[in-house]
């Protein structure tokens, strides 16, 4: 089958790898529909993560289902499925209370917990950016799609993990009817975060970047756009919530968090939500934070470390959520959402190509190129 493969730093290529197969009684496998790039691919695609060469990306999958093992009993051939990113085996400790962020079983390291498809540090899964993907413990990891699975693949496909991400920022953060919420990072995920808050009914959602195609993509769901290039963001938000500070705050950027000339500041967007938030209010951080970045600037982060601002982020009594998301715990409800026509994750898609054209859709969206919001990749589409 073919896949993209990772072969150092920038640079990915379309090859021929072994095709996936059915391993374990318990292994469904699935031939692959559409499969986004993502924020976090690109940390590994920059070489910022300890991801192997050779190995292959892809969590963000969703296809046909064309095989199904012996012990399987639930999913069957031909079911359309959307995999969470998080692969989980059920029943770990964290699986049973529903924590399949933090699976126990799929992830080989005694002292971790958490895995993923295709993922630096998230188990030995292989990607879904390829023709197939074998998921394990299937009848727990599938989730079907109705009859409108085609049409509306591109919205379905967001449920693998940007949308229970942003929806997850928002929980953690506990955003609730009326709230003021501010949100750090206009990439997919924080626009995720933008459609999540309005759907929990929050009365103001505001969005801080500097790409003003993300900016408008904010917009065109009804938040207010912060262009931190032009203005302080903080003020901007304590403008718009009478000296206050919002409800609450999401942080959808991570660790290679920059400033506008493209300096990274690991520490910018969590100091600034905490500047950004009230008295008592509520941060949920999904942006991504690593324990070891030896490619990173300065001596600190290098280990992992930031310069936060715990002082005020205490003085002001404010909690925070931190982590992977775990996408089953939403990935139902806002799947029906999707059927019902009440949210339409889809708005921020500007690309859809075969597989053969990843390498060149890589470099667009890590250069974050005008209009290049979100790639969904079709490799059953030849170019
Ligand atoms: N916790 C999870 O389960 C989970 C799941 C998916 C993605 N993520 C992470 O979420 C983060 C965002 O993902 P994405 O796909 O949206 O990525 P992305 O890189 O496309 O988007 C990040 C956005 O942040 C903006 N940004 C950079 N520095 C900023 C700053 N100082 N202030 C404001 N905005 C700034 C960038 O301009 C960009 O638009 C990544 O770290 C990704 O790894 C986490
Ligand atoms: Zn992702
Ligand atoms: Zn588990």
């Amino acid at each position: 089958m073919k896949a993209v493969v990772y072969e150092g730093p920038n640079k990915v290529s379309v090859k021929d790898v072994p095709d996936a197969r059915i391993e374990r009684p318990t292994d469904v496998l699935v031939r692959i529909t559409a499969t986004n790039i993502c924020g976090s691919d690109l940390h590994m695609y920059e070489g910022r993560t300890d991801f192997e060469q050779g190995r292959w990306f892809g969590h963000e999958n969703m296809g046909e289902v064309i095989e199904v093992g012996g012990a399987v009993q639930k999913v069957v051939v031909g079911d359309r499925v959307v995999l969470p990113f998080n692969v989980a085996c059920g029943y770990c400790k964290n699986c049973e209370r529903g924590l399949t962020n933090y699976c126990m079983t799929a992830q080989p390291v005694k002292e971790w917990a958490g895995a993923a498809y295709g993922f630096a540090d998230m188990g030995p899964w292989a990607g879904g950016q390829a023709e197939l993907l074998r998921v394990p413990w299937g009848d727990f990891n599938c989730l079907r799609l109705g009859e409108d699975a085609d049409e509306r693949s591109s919205d379905y496909v967001m449920l693998a993990d940007i949308f229970p991400t942003g929806y997850h920022a928002t929980e953690m953060a506990g955003v609730s009817p009326g709230d003021q919420t501010v949100i750090y990072g206009a990439g997919p995920v924080g626009l995720m975060a933008a459609l999540s808050a309005t759907i929990r009914g929050a009365s103001k959602v505001m969005v801080v970047d500097r790409h003003p195609d993300r900016l408008r993509l904010a917009e065109s769901i009804g938040a207010i756009a912060i262009d931190d290039s032009k203005v302080d963001p903080v003020d901007a938000v304590l403008e718009e919530t009478m000296g206050l500070g919002a409800d609450n705050g999401c942080e959808c950027v991570g660790y290679q968090a920059h400033d506008p000339q493209g300096v990274e500041h690991p520490n910018e967007t969590l100091n600034r939500l905490v500047r950004s938030v009230r008295f008592t209010g509520t941060i949920g951080t999904v942006g991504v934070f690593i324990p070891q970045d030896p490619g990173a600037h300065d001596e600190l982060a290098k280990e992992g470390q930031i310069a936060f601002d715990f002082g005020l982020h205490w003085f002001k009594g404010q909690r925070m959520g931190t982590g992977q998301a775990p996408v089953k715990r939403y990935n139902r409800q806002l799947r029906d959402l999707i059927a019902a026509g009440k949210a339409t994750p889809s708005f921020i898609v500007s690309h859809e190509l075969p597989l053969d054209d990843a390498p060149d859709a890589y470099e667009h969206f890590d250069n974050r190129d005008d209009g290049w919001t979100k790639v969904v990749l079709r490799p059953g589409d030849s170019s």
